[in-house]
């Protein structure tokens, strides 16, 4: 076998970037025979060079692209910043130069993910993102090329590790919001901004970039629906526990042949429901297809090292293509054009949780606002602190309903002057 060895550079060394360096020095030993050739991460480029770093050699760190860019002789690039500029432009800038890249961030391909692409293609180089999606969790090859011979119609799951962690704590250790968001940020899962994850923007990016690969049609982040967990309360929890139900955030892509569906926000699961089991940071992420029937996939979502298994089955993967020259083989996979429907069109049964007046005729009223919009009821219960309380708490599960039916019967009963107050609407499974 040839002795070579493949200079690469980071951009970032952060969690994921701090991660990826050490799994490079713990598989220094054995990477000739893993991937046939050795690896040598031989530039990183940082913001701040005098930041004290522990374990990673100063004389590698710059603050200056063009070190990276102008060596002929750094093959890989691997982007781990985040962001969409800088990185946008150093990545293109990376793939016009011939160079192969890995990037994990989701943020860029979910936006502008399709001028990326292109760049790779025309210069017959890799652009591989495993890590972009559900952490340490093999989904992005999957999707690309184990399941190429389907045609997939649904990729649903949770895939945010930071709103999973804070709902399993709520639920589990009665721990409130910020304390459990706090935890979350400390154990390296959160974003640089956690509105990202709190708000299901990252989730939403998420989804996007699954859609495209599992419908081979271009999703991008601007055409994902998104509701995020800040809303969710411990009460809403307690009660959804009272129906047999636990609350996560999913993540929804479906291809129903007149179009795509794709959405995020929280939804209460029935307790035996295999994701209802998924906790802490762990994601897990179900897929259906014509051939495959029904996969499911799960592991880590977020951190420092399971971040980096999945950055560095791409790095390996880099090597053995470099190695054998043959990288640019798998490019861009949306050749079809899809419609992305509105949230309008989906359908859904809805947990309600609505403070109204205490006295007889309003339930009754309610049923009939929402029975006039097409709105079923399954299940009801009444809480009231007692029998002179001025209001009462009403929780409501509704039948299947289109989404647009059902926001006109929210808009008829917030004008009711017996409802104080929507307190809580959340889709159910
Ligand atoms: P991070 O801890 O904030 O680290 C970012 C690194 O990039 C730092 O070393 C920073 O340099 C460097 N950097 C940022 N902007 C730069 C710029 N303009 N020029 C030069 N260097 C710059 O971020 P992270 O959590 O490792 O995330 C990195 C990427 O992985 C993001 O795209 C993120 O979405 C994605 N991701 C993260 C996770 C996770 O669990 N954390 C999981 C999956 C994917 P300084 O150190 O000098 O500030
Ligand atoms: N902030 C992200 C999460 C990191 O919590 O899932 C992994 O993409």
């Amino acid at each position: 076998m040839e002795n070579r060895t493949i200079k690469a550079a980071l951009l970032g060394i952060g969690t994921v970037g701090g991660g990826v360096y050490k799994l490079v020095k713990s598989l220094e030993n054995e990477m000739v025979e893993k991937a046939g050739a050795a690896l040598s991460i031989c530039k990183i480029l940082v913001r701040d060079v005098k930041k004290d770093r522990p374990g990673i050699p100063r004389e590698l760190l710059t603050d200056n692209w063009k070190e990276i860019i102008e060596d002929p002789e750094i093959q890989l690039v691997v982007e781990l910043m985040g962001g969409i500029e800088p990185a946008r432009t150093y990545i293109i800038e990376a793939l016009n130069a011939g160079k192969q890249v890995v990037t994990a961030n989701k943020d860029l391909l979910a936006e502008r993910g399709r001028e990326l692409m292109e760049a790779a293609d025309a210069n017959s180089c890799d652009l591989q993102f495993e890590a972009a999606v559900a952490g340490a969790i093999p989904i992005i090859r999957p999707l690309k090329q184990s399941l190429a011979g389907n045609h997939l119609t649904e990729v649903m799951g949770i895939v945010n590790g930071t709103t999973n962690y804070i709902l399993s704590k709520m639920s589990d250790e009665g721990m409130d919001y910020e304390e459990a968001l706090a935890k979350a940020t400390e154990l390296g899962y959160a974003e640089a901004d956690p509105t990202a994850d709190v708000e299901g923007y990252d989730a939403g990016r998420k989804i996007a970039i699954m859609a495209c690969l599992a419908f081979n049609s271009r999703v991008t982040f601007s055409q994902v629906y998104t509701e995020g967990i800040t809303k969710i309360s411990s009460k809403d929890i307690r009660y959804a526990h009272e129906f047999g139900y636990e609350i996560k955030l999913l993540g929804v892509a479906r291809n129903d042949g007149d179009g795509i569906e794709v959405k995020v926000h929280p939804m209460l699961i029935p307790a035996e429901h295999p994701l209802a089991t998924v906790k802490d940071s762990f994601n897990a992420v179900f897929v259906h297809g014509d051939a495959v029937d029904d996969a499911m996939f799960m592991g880590r979502g977020a951190g420092e090292m399971p971040t980096a298994s999945a950055v560095m089955g791409d790095i390996i993967d880099e090597i053995r293509n470099l190695i054998h020259g043959c990288s640019g083989r798998v490019g861009c996979s949306c050749y079809k054009q899809l419609t992305v429907k509105p949230i309008e069109e989906s359908v859904s049964r809805f947990f309600l949780r609505i403070r109204a007046a205490n006295r007889p005729g309003v339930l009754a009223g309610i049923a009939s606002v929402l029975g006039n919009n097409g709105v079923g009821i399954a299940q009801v219960v009444q809480k009231s602190k007692s029998r002179q309380a001025e209001t009462a708490e009403l929780v409501i599960i509704t039948d299947q309903v289109k989404e647009s039916g059902f926001q006109d019967a929210m808009t008829v009963l917030k004008s009711l002057s017996t409802v104080r107050e929507i307190a809580s609407c959340i889709r159910v499974y």
